[in-house]
């Protein structure tokens, strides 16, 4: 049986050919957790995952598993199991063949690879397809067993590299569904990279958004997506991503807001993480969802309120997208109403104040 086992990486450096991949990087996964590593194309996800892995030397640094330093383990003594976006299952073999073979390999007894390979294909559904070969398979069949594969290993770790991003759109979002529930009926520890953001906020029990070799931000999807701890998380996640908007901070009688030339928003409720410097640029952001038009109900008391010009309308199925221009800045809103707009017509605003972010425009850090 699987252990529950924790990944702790530390001062982590990767050296790839004459780069430096990855400098002075932290991760504290809790055994159990489900972590996913979330960022745009070579910001050193795959690196990451595969140097926990064992397959990448460290430059510098260490990686203990289950509270063991395993810098320098051979991969096969770690606890890991890694599942690759291409599945590499083997051609000739049929299914339970294939869920086999590394148990076979390392001379496990046949009674215990039963065992072993019949927990793998209850858990993923795959008991009836077990004497096919892989190219009677669908795509998701064969992720699926790409991924039992690694089950019958029982491993304390589960290391999962984009493992959906060969499939097509409705099969990513039922195995992601069918992943989520596997995890809980394991329990055991998982790290999943993906660069897809949907993947992320629904898998993730705690989420680290990537950049330049660097983790941004390490949260819960929900803190995450409130509250970015700076520019780069903030427009990275959402869609449409959240607004900015240039100005400065100003306090009076009290209070404090937020102005522009042409908008005050008041933010004398926020949350501020120390003393800002009231001279230094700032950029406020708001979510979509927090900009609401006038047409679904009045603004709330407080709220900043502005009119703009609707310039486009994007239609989502279940809610719509509203382009406005506000003084030559774009404004997203997603509204849930029906009522019918023109592009062109002007758009009375507010913003929900309360869901606010405020940043340094220089540095990008969160105020
Ligand atoms: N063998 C190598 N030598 C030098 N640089 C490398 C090597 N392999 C990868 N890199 C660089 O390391 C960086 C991180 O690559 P990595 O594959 O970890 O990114 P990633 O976040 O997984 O991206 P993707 O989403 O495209 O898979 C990239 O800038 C890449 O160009
Ligand atoms: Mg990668």
């Amino acid at each position: 049986m699987s252990n529950l086992a924790n990944v702790a990486v530390r001062n982590l450096r990767i050296d790839l050919g004459a780069n430096t991949v990855i400098d002075d990087l932290d991760l504290d996964v809790r055994a159990g957790e489900f972590v996913v590593l979330l960022g745009p194309s070579g910001c050193g996800k795959s690196t990451l995952l595969h140097s926990i892995a064992g397959l990448i030397d460290v430059a510098d640094g260490s990686i203990e598993i289950g509270g063991e330093d395993m810098t320098w383990a051979d991969p096969k003594d770690r606890g890991v199991a890694l599942v690759f976006q291409s599945y590499a299952l083997y051609p000739t073999m049929n299914v339970e063949r294939n869920l086999s073979f590394a148990l076979r390999i390392n001379g496990t007894p046949k009674a215990e690879i039963e065992r072993r390979v019949k927990r793998a294909a209850d858990m993923l559904q795959l008991g009836p397809l077990l004497s096919r070969k892989p190219a009677q398979l669908s795509g998701g069949q064969r992720q699926r067993v790409a991924i039992g594969r690694a089950l019958v290993r029982e491993a304390d770790v589960f290391l999962f590299d984009e493992p959906l991003s060969n499939l097509d759109a409705k099969l990513r979002t039922e195995l992601r569904r069918e992943l989520k529930q596997l995890h809980q009926r394991l329990g055991a520890t998982m790290i999943y990279v993906t660069h897809d953001q949907v993947e992320a906020m629904t898998l993730a029990t705690r989420m680290a958004v990537m950049k330049g070799g660097a983790i941004q931000q390490f949260g819960t999807p929900a803190e995450v997506y409130a509250r970015p701890d700076n520019l780069f998380v903030a427009t990275f996640l959402g869609t449409p991503p959240m607004n900015l908007l240039r100005g400065a901070l100003e306090a009076d009688e009290g209070k404090l807001w937020f102005r522009t030339p042409h908008l005050a928003v008041d933010v004398t409720q926020y949350a501020l993480r120390g003393a800002p410097d009231l001279a230094r640029p700032c950029v406020l952001g708001v979510r979509p969802e927090d900009v609401r038009a006038a047409h679904s109900g009045a603004a709330r008391d407080g709220d900043a309120a502005g009119q703009a010009r609707l310039t486009l309308i994007e239609p989502m199925g279940n809610h719509r997208v509203l382009w406005l221009d506000y003084h030559g800045t774009q404004i997203a809103s997603i509204d849930q109403d029906k009522t019918p707009l023109v592009s062109g017509a002007p758009v009375p605003f507010s913003f929900a104040n309360a869901h606010v972010s405020l940043f340094d425009e220089e540095t990008g850090t969160r105020l």
